[in-house]
């Protein structure tokens, strides 16, 4: 599409029912905050330049959106007048030149790529107006569709419709997709609405019918349009984004063995034949390569997974953990900030921070980089081929060779050169016949024979 396209997000609603200090829209599904959702979905239709309309709070709101956005002007709606009134407070941007506008609500983060599509191929093919609707059996509360012989001519809101008009189940989804030249001379035509003490962004539809312009109505699923207000709605679009996005990684290659129990993060990347068992979380950041498995319990955020690498059970891998191919990392290892190589293996109740192993390192069970010395993080290096004996502590900064050999239960404090042997414990001592001593003694006190 060639055409030049401007979204405007509606996000000035104040939350109250969210009973939160945190801006409604930047609460999260997927680990990314609602209103980026939007700003995703609008940019997978080509429009490049958004308006965000906030109610106060504009600075941490453009700060959440401007990763995801270059070309984003943050508006604010000083008074609360209605959706028709937050689309105005752009105005200085809508008076630009502009072929298209998208106009969408902040806090409904649903909105797929296609249905947008559509709307926008529906202005290409000569409408004026689109407005988005959805077949639902629960209409309450929602704006409904009036249509005269196949054609949209108003949508009435719930407290303003009449017993016939609430029946219809035909509803507004909220969505507009407009040509920009009709938009500001529309909404300047929208009165305020005495009752309700609002201006109704719905009223460019009889307005615009009247002046005999094209309207049209796209529709699409009833969940593309589900708003957040509460927390508990919050966690009912969770749901629904969990299971888009579990459908999808599957049709793409992925197995998951009990899908509803694995949950992922808007930027989760997977590759083909990859195998993750049940419950494992990825929070953002996170890359997995082709052939990888995940076993269950696993918790994986900020990390990157090499080819036929295998993770778990009760993995965690936290931000910077960079897993080469065929890496193993098993049950209760940490790995924060590790560069791992080729085949190295960390398989048992170990924590690595700061690191970097060389490829077809075996790291034993229980060894510990001993990373943070309560004021600076160090670094521990570990060459290829080492082998790190079990229940070592490893004192940062820290370099231990390749082919280097640690004895189990050191405490490594001194750099280890290539292929060297260290011990950094205390010596055994072996005493002939003690134990039993020891033994008849304690049987003796025990007894009261003995003080
Ligand atoms: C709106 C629609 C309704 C539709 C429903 C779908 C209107 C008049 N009604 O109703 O037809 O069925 O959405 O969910 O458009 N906002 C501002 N400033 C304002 C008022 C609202 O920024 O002054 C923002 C809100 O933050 C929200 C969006 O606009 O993101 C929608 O406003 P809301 O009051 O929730 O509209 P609804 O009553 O749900
Ligand atoms: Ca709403």
């Amino acid at each position: 599409m060639s055409e030049t396209c401007l979204s405007v997000i509606l996000a000035a609603g104040e939350g109250t029912r969210m009973k939160s200090a945190v801006p409604k829209v930047l609460h999260k599904i997927g680990g990314l905050p609602l209103v980026c959702h939007v700003v995703r979905a609008m940019q997978a239709v080509s429009s490049r330049k958004m308006i965000v309309v906030v109610g106060s709070e504009a600075e941490i709101v453009a700060a959440a959106v401007r990763p995801f956005v270059a070309d984003v002007a943050i508006v604010e709606q000083k008074k609360r007048l209605g959706t028709a009134h937050a689309v105005l407070a752009a105005r200085e941007e809508l008076q630009k030149s502009v072929d298209d506008v998208l106009i969408a609500f902040g806090d409904t983060p649903l909105i797929e790529e296609t249905a947008l599509a559509d709307a926008r191929k529906a202005l290409k093919n000569g409408a004026d107006i689109v407005a988005m609707g959805f077949r639902t059996n629960k209409p309450m509360g929602y704006g409904r569709l009036v249509e005269k012989g196949g054609q949209l001519i108003a949508i009435v809101e719930e407290k303003d419709a009449n017993e016939a008009q609430k029946k219809i189940t035909f509803c507004n989804g909220g969505l507009m997709a407009i040509k920009g030249k009709h938009l500001l001379s529309l909404l300047d035509k929208v009165k305020y609405h005495n009752a309700n003490r609002e201006y109704y962004l719905t009223d460019i539809i009889p307005i615009g019918a009247a002046e005999g312009l094209d309207i049209r109505v796209i529709e699409a699923p009833e969940d593309n349009f589900i708003g957040i207000n509460t927390r508990a709605q919050l966690a009912d679009a969770e749901v629904i984004w969990q299971n888009r996005k579990r459908q999808a990684l599957m049709l793409a290659g992925v197995t998951l063995q009990a899908p509803e129990t694995v949950f992922f993060s808007y930027d989760t990347e997977i590759a083909d034949d990859v195998l993750i068992e049940p419950y494992v979380f990825f929070g953002p950041g996170v890359k997995v390569a082709i052939g990888a498995i995940i076993h269950a319990f696993s918790h994986i955020e900020g990390a990157i997974i090499g080819e036929n690498a295998e993770i778990g059970p009760y993995a965690r891998l936290r931000f910077g953990a960079h897993l080469k191919t065929g890496v193993k990392v098993g049950n209760f290892c940490e790995i924060k900030k590790t560069e791992i190589g080729t085949g190295a293996k960390i398989n048992h109740l170990t924590y690595i921070g700061d690191a970097e192993i060389g490829a077809y390192s075996n790291i034993g069970a229980g060894t510990i980089t001993c990373n943070y010395d309560g004021y600076n993080k160090w670094k521990t290096a570990i060459g290829e081929r080492a082998f790190i004996g079990s229940n070592s502590s490893l004192v940062a900064p820290i370099s231990i060779g390749n082919g280097a050999y640690v004895a189990s239960g050191s405490v490594i404090t001194e750099n280890i050169a290539d292929d060297a042997l260290a011990f950094g414990r205390a010596r055994q001592v072996n005493k002939s016949g003690q134990a039993k001593i020891l033994r008849e003694h304690c049987t003796l006190i025990k007894q009261g024979k003995k003080a």
